[in-house]
């Protein structure tokens, strides 16, 4: 017997149900036990019509994640280069939602791949959202937007066997080469972090902090660091994980968050004068770059806690929308195509994933919203703003006004083709991390990384991925050279290439 305050079962319609458990059938007297549906049984017909309907699209790339919600406090003035409302005092709070992701795998696809994690924020401040959504690489492998759903198809499943492709990876990334940064990173120590409390946040691109009333800015480049360090897998361990644990970072984030050991990261900026971007030895908006921390050491910001799991996963997290467009007075984009073209594609994506009106959800709703030219649609539910002029500018309706937006600078001149040619210049920094990785010891593990995916490719698509890494230096070439050999003595990489891309082509 159920207690006097559990709830009733009820259609979705609100009506008392008898039995959630039984279908009401016609029985039949001829045959003995023949039984028919009705489809005046409503219980039913809406119990099935519904469950088909649970999916949203899963996000196409960074579909499986953690969640949950904490805050971010501004531990350091920062009034000489910005006015943004968050971090206008030191102790000032502000709530936040965070997903933590992968990028490659699908919704029920394993946490421990070698692959970027994602790691995105929405800060609900006074003047509205800022979203951060940023990767725990500071480098990415592209320059260029276009190449995007490029990139992300190389990763995923091979068109024709329906598996991931090593052959398609590196035939990807040997013709686009700008990558080798972000590659020589994913496959040295980093790639496979230990839990998602041990990993960095980068927002990879120069950012604008500024004062729009004074018409001044700082390029900014933002770091998150986890406070408990980073900590990494081995590879053994991790592919041993992704089969008994496939979910494994999630329990992890969800139980520390559970138990009260709240992970916690400090935010810190780059941040760098506008004339100095001029003459900077590298372009501060190719996000295949970093800018040494010796010439522009981290500045201490706030300290971000995650200390809240969502009740819900579906409501808080899947249906979670973040965007780098989604920002407050005081920050602004650089000149980076990049930054530009994902300013229109997860807005895009929200609408097609969740829908047009995705901003009035709970998880995605900024504190304060007046925007009376952004009406109906679909499942609308905040009183569409009843009477009010649905036109700009109307006579009887005042309004006021936010502030400006921060300063535009010059580089914006002649329209011309973004080119993402790669020159020499784009195996310097690549250089510099495999003396790090030397010095480290890292070089062998990234060496037998590289050899154990490549290993899988056709043999032309490994002789040009180590022509690649020749190009950084000799050593990486015949570091990786060795490791192949080494895997070719024990039997090889395992699993033969699927198939080889374009094999239509090569029957005629
Ligand atoms: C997710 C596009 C580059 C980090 C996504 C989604 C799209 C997208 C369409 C799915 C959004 C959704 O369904 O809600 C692009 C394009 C890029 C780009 C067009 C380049 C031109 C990057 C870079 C970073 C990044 C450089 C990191 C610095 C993320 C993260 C997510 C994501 C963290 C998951 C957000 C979440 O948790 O909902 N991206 N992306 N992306 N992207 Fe990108």
């Amino acid at each position: 017997m159920a207690p006097d305050d559990a709830p009733i079962v009820t259609l979705a319609e609100g009506r008392p149900v008898h039995d959630p458990t039984a279908a009401t059938v016609l029985r039949g007297e001829k045959p003995k036990g023949g039984q028919l549906s009705l489809l005046s049984d409503t219980q039913l017909i809406e119990t099935l019509a519904h469950f088909p309907r649970e999916r949203i699209p899963e996000r196409v790339v960074h579909a499986k994640a953690a969640g949950a919600w904490g805050e971010f406090e501004c531990t350091h003035d920062v009034s000489d280069f910005t006015s943004v409302a968050f971090l206008s005092k030191v102790g000032k709070k502000t709530k936040v939602l965070a997903r933590l992701s992968t990028v490659a795998g699908e919704k029920g696809s394993s946490d421990t791949t070698r692959d970027i994690r994602g790691f995105a924020l929405k800060m609900f401040t006074e003047e509205g959202n800022w979203d951060f959504v940023g990767n725990d690489l500071p480098v990415f492998f592209i320059r260029d937007p276009v190449k995007f759903p490029s990139l992300n198809r190389s990763h995923k499943r091979h068109p024709q066997t329906n598996v991931p492709d090593s052959t398609m990876f590196w035939d990807f990334h040997n013709n686009n080469q700008e990558g080798v940064h972000c590659l020589m990173q994913l496959f040295g120590g980093r790639g496979i972090p230990k839990s998602l409390r041990n990993i960095n946040g980068f927002g990879n691109h120069t950012f604008k902090f500024g004062k729009p009333e004074d018409s001044t800015f700082k390029y900014v480049k933002i770091h998150f660091k986890p406070d408990a360090g980073i900590q990494n897998l081995e590879s053994d361990e991790a592919v041993k994980l992704a089969g008994e644990e496939p979910d494994y970072h999630i329990k992890d984030l969800y139980n520390a968050i559970e138990k009260g050991d709240y992970p916690s990261w400090t935010m810190y900026f780059q941040t760098m004068d506008p004339k100095e971007a001029e003459t900077y030895r590298w372009n501060v908006f190719d996000i295949t770059r970093i800018w040494p921390q010796k010439d522009y050491p981290l500045r201490p910001i706030g300290r971000l806690t995650l200390n809240r799991n969502p009740d819900n996963h579906f409501q808080d997290i899947e249906q979670a929308a973040f965007s780098p467009s989604t920002m407050v007075p005081g920050i602004g984009p650089s000149a980076d195509p990049m930054l530009q073209a994902r300013m229109f594609s997860y807005p895009d994506a929200a609408r097609y994933r969740v829908g047009p009106n995705y901003q009035q959800l709970p998880c995605n709703r900024a504190q304060y919203v007046y925007s009376p030219y952004q009406r109906d649609g679909p499942m609308r539910v905040d009183g569409n703003y009843d009477g009010d002029p649905d036109y700009v500018r109307s006579s009887f309706h005042s309004l006021r006004l936010g502030p400006a937006d921060i300063a535009h600078d010059e580089w914006v001149g002649k329209v011309t083709q973004f080119s993402s040619e790669v020159t020499d210049e784009d195996f310097e920094q690549p250089r510099d991390l495999w003396k790090i990785f030397k010095s480290n010891g890292e070089d062998k593990v990234f060496a037998k990384n590289v050899a154990a995916h490549v290993g899988k490719a056709l043999p032309q698509v490994q002789k040009a991925t180590i022509e690649m890494f020749n190009r950084v230096d000799k050593e990486v070439g015949e570091a990786i050279q060795k490791a192949l050999d080494e895997l070719d003595s024990e039997g090889g990489a395992g699993i033969e290439h699927s198939s080889a891309p374009c094999s239509k082509e090569k029957k005629k």
